[in-house]
């Protein structure tokens, strides 16, 4: 009764995007439509002329790889020329990497920490790079220092609490723009300005940023920032953006070490070797669909009202299912990526989210991200343009009773079915 008020009645309810042909938005993309796309934040989603432009030139690719290879890098220069004036950025401070976790990579790989330096991260980080920092600290027989930032610490305080674990040692600072497992911001651009007065060295891993945070790259003034083309951007996956401080752009190389090695930054990023690199090739393409179909804009204020309006409902209807209140206080929050509280013993850990997530699937056909934070599961949810509010009503007809039900077994959560994720992050 009350689902069939929300879905008839609620005029808060945003009404759906759709293309200038009256055609829902999701029908622009490659998703089934059988499934329920609830975590576009996870691994994105590509719409279709960005999939056929690419299948376009591999096939050319294909055809006659003696003649593609050769002139590739000019084409990546081409793109990156196409890119940068989107993400609001000179072509000659972008290299294209292929994800988040690539420029990750390439920083720890490329920057000299002196002997027993420290690298500092918060609880807040993606794992993998996480991991990444830690192993570029035991290189050097130092250590990670990991900042506690609470989750509803305002601008101030989440400032104060990174700063208060730099000490004499901190060479580096690995910081999210947006964070994954809590969906919130970090005061990126304060962080940097205290770093580099003191000397130290600041990569901002803005995953989720590009083109949900128009002038991300410029507000965090990092001296290194990566971010994924392929999330919020729709890109074929592959591509993501390093962009370094021209003072450091000189110390970071490519992962691959191939012909560009003697040129300059970021030139020397479009030599990959024998890379299938369509992916970039085709990121303009997807990006310039958005633009041209729906508008950034518009994109970005429907995704973060609906976003807004599903996280209510589903709060709502969460907290009516387990009878304890399911809101969450998050500071410095963003638009189209939300946070909901999920009961105990659900998703309390990392390995039991990623199982929770897996069984959604398996069992609902709904695709989701689970999170944990400190002991506490969350459901996230992350919109885009192909989303509607019919969405999370089925999320709350089907998961929910779900949710309920497998609360109470013994084991709610199989073991995730992706083995590389079995550890703890
Ligand atoms: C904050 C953050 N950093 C890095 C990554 C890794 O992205 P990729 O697998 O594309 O390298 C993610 C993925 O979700 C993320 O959320």
């Amino acid at each position: 009764m009350e689902v069939l008020v929300l879905r008839q009645l609620d005029p808060a309810a945003p009404a759906r995007l759709r293309a200038a042909d009256g055609s829902p938005a999701i029908t622009g993309w490659a998703l089934d439509p059988l499934i329920r796309h609830l975590n576009h934040g996870s691994f994105g989603g590509v719409p279709n002329v960005a999939l056929a432009y690419q299948q376009a030139v591999r096939a050319q690719m294909e055809s006659a790889p003696v003649a593609w290879f050769p002139p590739l890098p000019q084409r990546i220069a081409g793109v990156r020329g196409q890119l940068a004036p989107m993400l609001g950025i000179e072509p000659d401070r972008l290299a294209l990497v292929p994800n988040a976790s690539g420029g990750a990579s390439v920083v720890f790989n490329s920057i000299q920490l002196s002997d027993g330096a420290e690298v500092l991260v918060t609880d807040h980080g993606y794992g993998a790079v996480t991991m990444g920092a830690a192993r570029a600290a035991r290189r050097v027989r130092g250590q990670l220092r990991v900042a506690n930032v609470p989750l509803e610490a305002d601008e101030d305080a989440s400032f104060d609490a990174v700063w208060a674990a730099v000490t004499d040692r901190t060479e580096l600072i690995v910081i999210d723009h947006i964070t994954s497992p809590t969906a919130r911001r970090l005061p990126v651009g304060r962080i940097c300005a205290a770093a580099r007065a003191r000397g130290i060295l600041t990569l901002v891993d803005g995953a989720h940023a590009p083109m949900m945070l128009p002038t991300a790259i410029a507000d965090a003034d990092a001296d290194f920032w990566v971010g994924n083309l392929h999330k919020y951007g729709c890109a074929p996956r592959g591509t993501a953006v390093l962009i370094a401080r021209p003072e450091v752009a000189d110390l970071v190389y490519p992962l691959i070490d191939s012909w560009g090695g003697d040129l300059e930054y970021p030139e020397r990023f479009d030599h990959q070797g024998t890379v299938d690199l369509t992916s970039w090739l085709a990121a303009p393409t997807a990006l310039h669909y958005i633009e041209d179909t729906f508008g950034w804009d518009r994109v970005r204020s429907y995704t973060s009202d609906l976003a807004a309006w599903a996280q209510a409902s589903i709060v709502d209807a969460l907290s009516r299912s387990f009878g304890v209140d399911c809101s969450v206080e998050v500071g410095m929050p963003i638009g189209p990526i939300r946070l909901v509280k999920v009961p105990a013993p659900l998703a309390a850990a990392h390995l039991s989210a990623n199982g929770l997530r897996d069984r959604m699937i398996a069992e609902a056909g709904i695709e989701t991200a689970f999170t944990s934070f400190a002991g506490q599961g969350y459901f996230r949810l992350s919109a885009h343009a192909y989303n509607t509010t019919d969405d999370y009503i089925d999320f709350i007809e089907r998961a929910i009773p779900l949710l309920v039900k497998w609360a109470h077994e013994s084991n709610p959560e199989p073991p995730t079915i992706n083995p590389e994720e079995r550890r703890e992050q």
